[in-house]
């Protein structure tokens, strides 16, 4: 399929993707037009191996630092959620990578995805499997429910390990740069290779947006994006039980953790008692960023699909894929 220039969606440990061959121009043309996704927002070229790397990006054109963080990162995160913006060589089409002179490059640990890219023209571009904007697919039923027709083939490989997408960084220059937070904790890449710098939470950095990475972009950073239908609003800490009664009436909650969901509960004034329960969803009983992340995206969908006038949703510890997870939820509340 991938070879004649269809699309196929297929499980990574992340999100599903809806994959193309990333050397055929046709082929990731038909990706920004089932996703509605805008031209200038490049693609994540998906490879089977890190020696593989060659075949898409330029590593002469690194210098001897970089080169030593690649190897580094590399070696103890491949495969795995991060996503590194290398140079790209010229047989990556434009469109890959929308006019850049750099390739976003990863190794997924899924070994479905794996064995689909070595099967494949050894590089598959893929964004995640949704209509541009909307929440990220975590099950192949999500990419039925929202691509169904579009796709020439889903593979199904069970829910995503992981649930956010993968950490973008730019290792490029001095200081290396995050500009996605994700499914590898910035906590793990400074191990690694030092002091990162990371945008700030919430899509402050994007086409429209300043940055804190030396004007570095990703320009798929939109503020808005991974949105619910239902308007989304996140609060800090449980700021949500100062809702008033008709705030809540029609609307869902989502806590990070069991205890926040309590503490609310029992904070509920009286009259509130005799409303309507609204409905209530808890990323993790036990507050684990883990499993939290793991079970967020399918979570929004559930809420999603009850219609509810208003999500609000409650944001986790900005710490390890904390980050990741708040990341989404700003965006998915417009900024
Ligand atoms: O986990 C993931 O990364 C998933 C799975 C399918 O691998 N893919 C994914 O792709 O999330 P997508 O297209 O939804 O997000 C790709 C992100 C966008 O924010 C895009 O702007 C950024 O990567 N990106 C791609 N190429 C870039 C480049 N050359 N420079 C900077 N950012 C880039
Ligand atoms: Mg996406």
């Amino acid at each position: 399929m991938l070879s004649a220039g269809g699309l196929v969606a297929f499980p990574t440990e992340t999100v599903y993707g809806l994959g193309g061959d990333a050397f055929n121009p046709g082929a990731l043309a038909k990706i920004f037009e089932v996703k509605g996704r805008p031209r200038f927002d490049p693609l994540i070229v998906h490879i089977a191996d890190t020696d593989a790397l060659g075949n898409v990006a330029d590593l002469d054109a690194l210098d001897v630092a970089a080169r030593k963080k690649l190897e580094a990162l590399t070696e103890s995160l491949w495969p795995g959620p991060l996503t590194l913006v290398l140079p790209k060589r010229k047989a990556v089409p434009d469109l890959a990578t929308s006019g850049l002179p750099t390739v976003a490059v990863r190794v997924p640990a899924h070994e479905t995805a794996r064995r689909l890219i070595a099967l494949s023209s050894g590089a598959v571009a893929a964004p995640s499997a949704n209509p541009f904007g909307y929440i990220s697919p975590t099950l192949a039923e999500h990419v039925v429910q929202t691509l169904g027709e579009k796709v020439d083939l889903i593979l199904d490989g069970g829910p995503a390990r992981v649930g956010v997408e993968s950490t973008v960084l730019d290792i490029r220059g001095e200081r290396p740069a995050i500009l996605r937070p994700g499914g590898t904790p910035r906590e793990a890449i400074e191990a690694l290779i030092g002091w990162v710098s990371a945008a700030p939470s919430g899509g402050a950095v994007g086409v429209d947006g300043g940055s804190g990475n030396d004007g570095r972009v990703s320009p798929g950073m939109l503020k808005s994006h991974y949105a619910p239908r239902s308007p989304l609003t996140v609060h800090e800490g449980v700021s949500v039980c100062d809702l008033s009664p008709a705030d809540e009436t029609g609307a869902a909650f989502l806590f990070f953790d069991g205890a926040s969901r309590d503490a609310w509960l029992s904070g509920r004034s009286p009259e509130k008692g005799s409303a309507e329960m609204p409905v209530v969803a808890v990323l993790s009983e036990t507050g684990d960023a883990l499993e939290a992340a793991a079970r967020l995206f399918q979570t929004m969908h559930e809420l999603d699909r009850l219609n509810p006038g208003r999500i609000h949703a409650q944001l986790a510890p900005e710490r390890g894929l904390g980050a990741a997870i708040n990341d989404r939820l700003r965006r998915g509340s417009g900024g």
